[in-house]
């Protein structure tokens, strides 16, 4: 296990405090699944030329809103002027996109790079930095994750980051829309942008 020392002062304090501040947040299942995101983020950003203090530290915070109750959520929407067609879906969405709000003010972190890669964690995005890419593919793929055609999105992922990216919005929507899941616009956005792309 790799355990940096931070030194880029996007966080205040250490990464430990960090842990610490995470780990009151989550459940020890979900805070397990945290940790395998930071170490698998670290390994792509190493492989794609991405800072390893940021992978380090969007890998860790990316699910830190996770298990918020929903007013929280409604009340951070509301209070921070976010979109309200938000209100219409619920923690799967709300827990990137909103809680990247919640950790600007309770983590004091501000890098907007981070940042993005926890709003689009979940639903990606149509622009999305390499940071993000790691982020979203890291969540994807840790060590844990077991399902159907895991082990080829992890030898695509490892020959070329974007096409990744392109797997996962594409098979995320199939999944979203073979069980009659609402699928959030911006789910869609990423789909257009990236799977037609990467189509050979
Ligand atoms: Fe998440
Ligand atoms: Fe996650």
């Amino acid at each position: 296990m790799t355990e940096l020392t931070y030194k880029e002062n996007i966080f205040p304090g250490t990464r430990q405090e960090l842990i610490d501040r995470i780990s009151d947040q989550l459940r020890p299942k979900r805070f397990q699944h945290v940790l395998r995101v930071e170490q698998t983020a670290l390994e792509l950003a190493a492989k794609n030329g991405v800072d390893a203090e940021k992978a380090s530290i969007a890998g860790l915070i990316h699910d830190y809103a996770k298990q918020r109750p929903d007013v929280d959520f409604i009340a951070a929407i509301k209070a921070y002027q976010l979109d309200t067609e938000l209100l219409n879906y619920g923690n799967a969405i709300w827990h990137g996109l909103v809680g990247a709000e919640l950790i600007k003010r309770e983590l004091h972190i501000y890098d907007e790079d981070i940042l993005n890669a926890v709003r689009h964690h979940t639903t990606g995005d149509v622009y999305m930095t390499p940071l993000e890419q790691v982020v979203y593919m890291a969540d994807y793929l840790e060590p844990a994750r077991d399902f159907p055609g895991v082990d080829e999105a992890r030898k695509i992922t490892a020959k070329d980051l974007g096409t990744g990216v392109a797997y996962q919005a594409q098979h995320t929507l199939q999944y979203l829309v073979e069980n009659g899941l609402p699928v959030y616009p911006k789910s869609l956005e990423t789909y257009n942008a990236w799977v037609p792309r990467y189509q050979k």
